[in-house]
Formats: structure tokens, sequence, C-alpha cells
């Protein structure tokens, strides 16, 4: 099952069960800080029932935001909430979002998205492209720090609440399991942030948040260079490299 399919049957009880985790919203909030709060144009990237969007909306009031998710479920949970008309849902894979007329964005915000992504990179390298030279790009994730007891807390956590928790109130753990593979698997923070370098921004910071997520829940904030002539350093062909950000080759 893909993994916007895997939310598509876990859409109705996803506010109920984020709201067992008292400082989900607040979280959010708190990575969305790292918008500029006078942005005028925010991407959503992965915007599922709305939280981050009210992240968002809350960080930069007077921005447009365009919140992308490609799970139908998630997106009609969404629309169901109230939203001022500055607020736009589109449903669509990101990788595949049509947003190539938008003007650039001040900001992209994605919350628990990138992890989930099969192609990271080619995601990352899309979301520069979309930025304004200038712009920021702030992710928001389970990215475990080196040490062992963010792991262990992260284990233990999963089993003996997360996993449980989501059988109950679901009906179906697969998507809370998948969640403790997905974020065992992914980077951890040092390496996500070089992931970051490697795809063309500058100015990245990685910051965790307080409490039991400490070394496991982080904001990462990062810039698209102003340089004119920048080129990424992907590993495109002479003709182009066809990824979704539509490098041109250093070549061409
Ligand atoms: C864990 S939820 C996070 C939702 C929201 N950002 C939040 O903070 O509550 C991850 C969301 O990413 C969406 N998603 C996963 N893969 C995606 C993709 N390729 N394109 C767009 N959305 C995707 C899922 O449908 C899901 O709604």
């Amino acid at each position: 099952m893909s993994v916007p399919a895997a939310f598509d049957r876990g859409a109705d009880s996803y506010d109920r069960l984020v709201g067992f985790n008292p400082g989900y919203h607040a979280q959010l909030r708190r990575s969305a800080g790292a918008i500029p709060f006078g942005a005028r144009r925010v991407l959503d990237a992965g915007c599922g029932t709305g939280a981050s969007t009210a992240a968002v909306l809350a960080a930069a009031p007077r921005a447009r935001i365009v919140a992308v998710d490609a799970s139908a479920g998630m997106l009609a949970e969404a629309r169901r909430k109230h939203w001022p008309e500055s607020v736009r849902f589109v449903h669509s894979r990101i990788e595949e979002a049509d947003l190539a007329g938008e003007e650039p964005f001040d900001a992209v915000f994605a919350a628990y998205l990138v992890r989930n992504l099969p192609e990271p990179d080619a995601a990352l390298a899309a979301f520069r492209e979309l930025l304004r030279p200038g712009g920021v790009l702030v992710v928001h994730d389970y990215s475990l720090s080196g040490g062992l007891a963010a792991r262990l807390t992260w284990h233990a956590v999963c089993w003996s609440v997360i996993i449980p928790l989501g059988r109950v109130v679901s009906g179906d753990a697969e998507l809370y399991r998948y969640l403790w593979r997905s974020v065992t698997a992914f980077d951890g923070a040092t390496a996500f942030a070089a992931r970051l370098g490697r795809a063309g921004f500058g100015d990245v910071t990685a910051r965790t948040m307080p409490g039991w997520q400490r070394g496991i829940t982080h904001t990462f904030r990062a810039r698209r260079p102003h340089e004119r002539n920048w080129r990424s350093p992907c590993s495109c062909r002479p003709t182009g490299c066809g990824c979704p950000a539509g490098h041109r080759s250093p070549r061409s």
C-alpha cells in the first residue's frame, strides 16, 4: 500500500490520535515560527488534515497558503475545518503538483512529510526551485539525534504508546508501525542537515524540541541561496536530468 493510501485509511481518526499528544500542535507552531512573519506566499507540503496549515497560518497570517496533500481522505478532513480565503488546498502528490505557474514561495513548510517520500532528494531540489532566492524551507519531523537515549526513547514510546493507541483509536496499527520503522530507517538529524546542504540549501540549522522529544523531533531551517549561477550538484545528464526540480545540466 502506498503511503498516501495508508493515510486515506487513517484519515478519520488522525486528528483524534494526534490529540492524545498534548504537544503536537504547539510543536508544529514552534517549527512554523521559523517561517518569516511577513511571508506572503507559503507552501504547506503534505498538509494532511490541516494541523500544519493552521500552524503556518498562525506564523504568517498575511500569507497566501497553498496546502498540498496526496491523500483525499486527509484533505477532506482539512477542508471540513474553517479557513480564511487565503488558504487553498490542492489534492496531488507533491512530486506531481502543478505549481510551476505559481509565483515563487517565500517559504515551504513540510511537516512529517520528507521521510515518507520515495525520492526525498528530488523533492528537496523541487522545493528549492519553488522558493524565491533567499526563501526558506522549514522541515519539521522525527529525526533521531546520534545519542542512544533518543533511539531508545523512540522505540519505547512507539511500542508502549503510539502503536497500541493507534490500534485502539483507528482499529489498524499498520500506519503507526510504519511511523516507527520509517523514523528508524531515515536520516538522523545530522545526516538530514547534510542532505539539505547537498540539495543546494544554505544556512542550514537543526533545532530539537524540548521534553521527551529532545533529540527526536527537530525543526530544520534552510535557505535557498541568492547566487545567480548556482547549479544543482545532482548527477544530471548533459541534456537535463528530468528530475522534478527540472534541473538543467551544469553543462547545458
Ligand atoms: C504524518 S502526515 C502529516 C500531516 C500534516 N503535515 C501534519 O503536520 O499534521 C503526512 C502527510 O503527508 C502526506 N503525503 C505522503 N506522501 C505524500 C506525497 N508524496 N505527496 C503529498 N503528500 C504526501 C500524507 O497523505 C499525509 O497526509
